[in-house]
Parts: C-alpha cells; structure tokens; sequence
C-alpha cells in the first residue's frame, strides 16, 4: 500500500469541472495492486491530518498541487517541425511535416525522438497525451516502449495514409490494417497504455482504409479513434470534391463508422450545428488545438457553439502545427481564440475553465473519466507541484491575487516550463 501524504496548495476538480482549492491543502495517496499510485483522500489539511496522522509526509510550503495536464492531440514526431512556415496546412504538410516524418522508418531515430518528447512532456507538466506516431509501426514500439518505462498513461498508434502522400510515408492499405490490429495486441491495455486507430484525415485515407479502420474500432470498442477534421479552408473544399455526396467533412467519418466514444477529432473549427450535434450524440471530442490554428493560419474555434450543443471539448498543442508544449502558452492561446469575435461570438473563458479543459475535462472527453484529471479520491494521482514564485513578475502578480481565478489567469498568462518544479508519476 505504502500510504503518501503531500502538503502544499492544492487545486482539485469536482465532478462537474468546478474547481477545488485549499490554499493550506493535503493530498493522501497509496499504491494499488497493479503498483499505480491513487488519491485516497484530499482536502484541507487542517481537516484531514487527524484522520492520516501516521502517513509519511512530505510538505512543499508555498507550492501548488494540481492535476498532470491532458494533452489531446499531438505529433510526437513533429518535434522538429515547430515553426516550420508555410502558406497553410497543406503546403506545410507537404513541404516540412511529410519529409520529417519519412525520417521514423529508421527505429533509432524514433528512439531518440520519443525519448526527447517524453522529456520535454515531463518538463511541461503533461502527464497523458493522445498522440500521432508516423506511418511506420517501428514510431509505435518507440512510443510506447519509453512510456511504459516512464509508467506514463499514454496513447497513441500509427498513422494510416494510403493516397495523396509521398514515397516514405504512404502505407499499403492491406498491410497498413494488419500492422494496426498486430499494434492493438502488443500495446492496447498494457498497463498504463492505450492504443489509438489513426486515420490521419480523410483525403489521405482510401475508402477501404477508412472501411478497414473502422472495422478494427468496432471489434476493438475500447480502444481510441483519433484523426482530424474542418481544420483549414482549403481542405475542407478538397473534401468537398473528394466526398460530393457528404453533407459536411465530419459527415465523411460518420459515414465510414467513425465517430464514438473515444473518437477524437483535432481542430473542428469549420463546423456547422448539425456536425456539433452530431458530436453530441455519438460521444466523439473535440482537440482544440489554438497555438496550431494561430501558427497555421487555420481558423479560431468556435467554444460558444461547442457548448452550446454539448459537444465534448478538451485542449491539445497540435505540435508541431502547434508551437509550444506547455499548457500554460495553450491555456492562453484558448483565452485569445476565445475572445476573437470577427468570425464567430466571442467570449471569455474563465481561468478554471481553460484549466479544466486541458484536466479534468480532457480525460471525459478522452472518455478516462474518474481515471485521471480531478485528483478526486479513486483516480490515480498524477500530479504537478508548481512554483508560483518561479520569476519575479509572476511572484509579484500571484502574491497580489484577490481570489483564485486571478491567481490561475496570472499563472496562465506568464507561466510556462520555470513554473513547473516538479511531476509525480501515479
Ligand atoms: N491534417 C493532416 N495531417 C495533419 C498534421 O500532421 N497536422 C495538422 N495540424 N493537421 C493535419
Ligand atoms: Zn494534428
């Protein structure tokens, strides 16, 4: 069992995502029989000490507790095409990510990129990540080789692409199914992992591919499906052509049996009401992705309309579309996307609320709810320690917060990697 009690600040979620905050708090953990670490009781520490008075203690004065951040799209093999420019999604995919990614049938070179990913995750407070390999089942076993040895929760596959890409990244679209369904039974439920079928996106994927991915998803309910959809303009219009029979881009996956539970599309920023409400029926998530959208050009979500019709939403940083790995720069890049209000309604979103988006709510809508995320009694306690005195300007704004939601704006508008002082692994 081994019982572990940590005392600092501490930030929690209810159920609902409103936030939880001690500001003299006392998170208690033990191990499970499988060796991962849960909550068994949080709260304030004055409340709950008498009740743990024989647990070890370990005590960071003027330190904040909270959830491991949910990062719910990414490429790990894209880390070195951050900041690549181009005229848009498609010339950049064309011209840098294709390219970068031919690079990972070489199984050292993915080694060596896996392990430089999960430590900058680390670094950032990312504790669970849906992530993108590449085209060849060797980007996988790299992938997950390093994060069962982290004893991360991760997930993740291989891409699926048998049209419209170039020599070293176009898969075979028989091969590329059987490579997926061997993938399933070598990582899908080993402890922390879990495997995501990944049609990179449908003009890149044949109908049989698509078929075939589907397929393996109903047989395997309770892995993930992740692609991405309604990023760009000009993609969606050669979607159009490519689907003329499609009422929209996301109507082309329901109609290969690709929206679920645990379906997750990145962008879905030109969406219409009948896409959100198609969303909300069957459980299929959104991967806001902002930093990617401001970079690329792409678009600006649409939050208002998500809510509106109840359709799952949760925050990712797209790199290397995206631009940075830290939550808090994505938090922001939210709040901005929010408030832009040229092209759909503005808003402002509130600091627990973007918070919740890249925690607790991520993981309901990766459909790990109760799993991790809230650091609720129950769920397995991955968690980060920040140091809101991690520069002298945020020191100075986090001393002077009135309440908690100043003092989570201050930590999101000028925090970044320094604010991180340390991640436990449940
Ligand atoms: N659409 C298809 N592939 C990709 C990709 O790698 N990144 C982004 N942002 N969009 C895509
Ligand atoms: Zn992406």
């Amino acid at each position: 069992m081994s019982p572990h009690a940590f005392r600092a600040q501490l930030l929690r979620f209810d159920a609902d995502g409103q936030p939880l905050y001690d500001d003299d708090g006392l998170l208690v953990t033990a191990t499970d029989a499988q060796g991962v670490r849960r909550v068994l009781d949080a709260g304030p520490f004055g409340a709950l000490r008498e009740r743990h008075a024989q647990v070890p203690l370990t005590h960071w004065p003027g330190r904040l507790i909270a959830p491991g951040f949910i990062d719910m799209h990414v490429h790990y093999p894209q880390l070195d095409v951050i900041g690549a420019p181009a005229d848009g999604l498609l010339p950049w995919l064309e011209h840098y990510t294709f390219p970068a990614e031919s690079r990972f049938a070489d199984p050292e070179h993915a080694a060596e990129v896996a392990g430089f990913f999960f430590d900058e995750l680390q670094r950032n407070g990312v504790t669970t990540a849906l992530t993108f390999a590449t085209s060849h089942p060797a980007s996988v076993d790299a992938f997950f080789g390093q994060a069962q040895r982290r004893g991360l929760r991760m997930i993740g596959g291989k891409v699926l692409q048998d049209r419209h890409s170039p020599d070293g990244v176009r898969d075979a679209t028989e091969q590329s199914l059987i490579d997926t369904e061997a993938l399933i039974q070598r990582w899908h439920g080993q402890g922390r992992l879990g495997y995501a079928i990944t049609p990179r996106f449908a003009p890149s994927c044949s109908d049989a591919q698509m078929h075939g991915a589907a397929e393996l998803a109903r047989r395997h309910p309770d892995t993930w499906i992740q692609s991405h959809v309604a990023e760009n303009r000009d993609e969606v219009r050669w979607v159009r052509e490519l689907y003329p029979q499609a009422r929209s881009y996301l109507d082309v996956y329901a109609g290969f049996g690709l929206l679920r539970r645990r379906a997750v599309y990145a962008h879905c920023i030109y969406l219409d009401d009948a896409d959100r409400q198609l969303m909300h029926e069957t459980g299929t998530a959104a991967a806001v992705s902002p930093t990617s959208n401001l970079f690329l050009g792409s678009g600006f979500f649409n939050f208002i309309g998500a809510d509106r019709l109840g359709m799952l939403h949760g925050l990712a940083s797209d790199v290397g579309g995206g631009t940075s790995f830290s939550p808090f720069h994505t938090m922001l890049a939210a709040y901005y996307v929010g408030r832009e209000g040229q092209t759909k309604p503005g808003l402002s979103l509130k600091p627990s609320q973007l918070w919740w988006q890249h925690t607790g709510g991520a993981a309901r809508a990766l459909g790990l709810e109760g799993v991790i995320g809230t650091l609720r009694a129950g769920t397995e306690a991955d968690f980060v320690v920040l140091n809101p005195q991690a520069t002298p300007l945020l020191a100075r704004k986090t001393e002077r917060a009135q309440s908690l939601e100043e003092l989570l704006f201050a930590l999101i508008v000028l925090g970044d990697d320094r604010l991180v002082e340390r991640v436990v692994i449940a």
